[in-house]
């Protein structure tokens, strides 16, 4: 088999396109859509994600505003920050740009950003919605995952999920919106023992390690499995990779998403779907 693949770039930008649309209707209403990015430090990666987030907000109408602060920035200055921003009329979302400098508490800033503003999906009170199958800001790339299977009309029902990686931010959350959708969920990671019988047995695998070629061969892929590659990793020549090994996993999968050009592009288009729901909400 050689699988299909799944391009989320072309799937983010015809759903931009329909935000943009959407937007330009609130605007007429008076509603604009506000977004605050802050960004500590300059580590490159993040930089250039946060870049990649304004360029998304310009494209489909979302005012957004970038605070970059010197890494010498404290955690109560950073919380002064976000409780302005949470009494901030024109503000519908925040984001702070994981990862922090390791003197600041990553999960304090995260609670202290108001949930009805927490567009990334990540305060307790909205993984908590989440998990009890509520409508609420989901993560971004798990969210975008979803969508992706979605738009090629992939039933999630009763399929086998395992998903290699369990970070906050991607593994489990995932794992919880397939759940949500009826998928059987196995979660594997650095300490599960004999992970290929794991593999073998997956309807779905997505894999959340940042490793470049974790997967490897294609061996243990199970034909016709639908294959989510979430990784994202530098390698010598410059170059971006996934997790997985592209050429060799396509020929096991029905359905496999590449890098770049894959998941990423999603992420961001999820954000912005996050950004214009707290518009429409916070305007009633
Ligand atoms: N760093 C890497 N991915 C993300 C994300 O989705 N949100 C935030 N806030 N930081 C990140």
């Amino acid at each position: 088999m050689s699988a299909e693949v799944i391009y989320g770039n072309e799937l983010a930008q015809s759903l931009r396109d329909e935000m943009k649309k959407e937007v330009t209707e609130l605007r007429n209403k008076g509603i604009i859509p506000g977004l605050t990015v802050v960004l500590i430090g300059d580590d490159p990666a993040s930089k250039s994600y946060v870049k990649g987030k304004q360029k998304a907000s310009d494209y489909v109408g979302v005012d957004s505003e970038l605070i970059e602060l010197p890494d010498t920035t404290t955690q109560a200055q950073l919380l002064s920050l976000i409780n302005e921003l949470n009494e901030k009329e024109s503000v519908h979302g925040i984001l702070v740009q994981l990862p922090l400098p390791s003197h600041i508490e990553e999960q304090v800033v995260i609670e202290a950003i108001s949930p009805e503003k927490d567009v990334d999906g990540f305060h307790p009170i909205n993984i908590g919605r989440m998990m009890t199958g509520k409508d609420t800001f989901f993560p971004c790339t798990p969210y975008g995952i979803i969508q992706m299977m979605k738009s090629k009309n992939i039933s999630l029902e009763g399929k086998h999920a395992v998903i290699i990686g369990r970070s906050n931010i991607v593994g489990k959350p995932v794992g919880q919106l397939l759940l949500n959708e009826n998928a059987t969920v196995t979660y594997c990671h650095s300490r599960t023992k004999e992970m290929e019988k794991y593999i073998e047995s997956a309807d779905i695998l997505i894999v959340a390690v940042g490793k470049a070629n974790f997967i490897n061969g294609g061996d243990h892929i199970k034909e016709g499995a639908i294959v989510i590659d979430v990784g994202v990793n530098r390698i010598e020549d410059g170059s971006l990779t996934g997790d997985v090994d592209f050429d060799s996993a396509k020929e096991k999968a029905s359905y496999i998403t590449p890098v770049p050009k894959g998941v990423g592009p999603m992420t961001i288009t999820m954000l912005m779907h996050n950004t214009i729901k707290s518009a429409k909400k916070i305007n009633g």
